[in-house]
């Protein structure tokens, strides 16, 4: 009984961005990044970058409630295999581990407590953490974010826009702004990756509708830069470009080799650090360690 709360309470501990996990250079680690239409995974040693595993994705169930997403968590995590701590991105507000908002998945998922889910379900430490703001963590540490002061925005065009706002390389967490409105409509609704896929739209239109929806955030706040992320920063080319925005806007940078080799590296675990601080500089890292800091952000 003891021993099952204390192993209770030790899954329980880290929760977001800022808890830390007590020896995280115990690699490896495992990488979730939950999506409205896939779920991935993989493996990876946080001490030399290397990912130990091949990418693993299955579909998000449907309906995507609590208990068939950590089903489909732990299928992904059987297949990869280890024992390590397990960093978990989730598309939707999450406080101290507990979901807030869940716009692309089942609404159950609201109020549920997702560290003690999945820890009680796959029996291993987890860190539950807003995808975006995941995402956000790894650019500002290892990409185009990288030795950026002032106010940073990270926005990410997916099945749903996300979003990442730091100050002084701060993260304020859970900031929504794919959901302000803009034309009377869901910012996301309008704009994400999904739209243009959904309705066809090409890269001119729906650059227009990226426009719109980046002119009302930037009447709202003044970064600098904005950082393009998700999947289609891969195709940065074909839209930044055409954006008219006050700030500079820039593609997030390793979602360049997101094709290949999607979501390896989990932020959520990125942001995990040495106890004590890890001094080295995140420029001075190989490659594929930087490389594994983005992969596993949304697309
Ligand atoms: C959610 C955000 C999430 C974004 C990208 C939005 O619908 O509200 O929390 O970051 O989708 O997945």
């Amino acid at each position: 009984m003891v021993d099952d709360a204390a192993a209770a309470a030790s899954r329980r501990r880290p929760t977001g961005p800022g808890d830390q996990i007590d020896d995280p250079t115990a690699a490896p680690h495992t990488g979730i990044d939950i999506g409205g239409s896939g779920i991935k995974d993989g493996q990876v040693d946080l001490s030399s970058g290397a990912l130990l595993s091949d990418r693993v994705r299955v579909a998000t169930p449907s309906p995507s409630s609590p208990k068939a997403v950590a089903d489909a968590v732990a299928t992904v995590v059987d297949l990869v295999g280890g024992d390590g701590p397990i960093g978990i991105t989730f598309p939707g507000i999450v406080r101290g581990g507990v979901i807030g908002t869940a716009a692309n998945l089942r609404r159950s998922w609201i109020g549920a407590d997702a560290v003690a889910l999945f820890g009680d379900r796959l029996e291993r430490v987890v860190v539950v953490l807003n995808d975006a703001d995941a995402a956000g963590l790894a650019e500002m540490r290892f990409g185009a974010g990288r030795g950026r002061d002032g106010v940073v925005v990270v926005v990410t065009l997916g099945t749903g826009i996300g979003s990442a706002l730091f100050i002084d390389g701060h993260l304020v967490p859970n900031t929504e702004f794919g959901h302000l409105i803009v034309a009377g409509t869901d910012g996301e609704k309008l704009a994400a990756a999904s739209v243009r896929t959904r309705e066809a739209l090409g890269w001119k239109a729906w650059s227009r509708r990226v426009s719109a929806y980046l002119a009302r955030l930037e009447a709202l706040v003044s970064p600098d830069p904005l950082i393009s992320g998700g999947g289609i920063s891969k195709d940065h080319e074909r839209f930044l470009p055409r954006l008219g925005t006050r700030a500079e806007i820039v593609p997030a940078q390793l979602f360049n080799d997101a094709e290949s080799s999607a979501r390896r590296s989990p932020p959520a675990l990125a942001r995990v650090e040495r106890p004590g601080g890890d001094s080295s500089d995140p420029a001075d890292r190989p490659e594929s360690a930087r490389r594994l800091a983005y992969e596993r952000t949304i697309r």
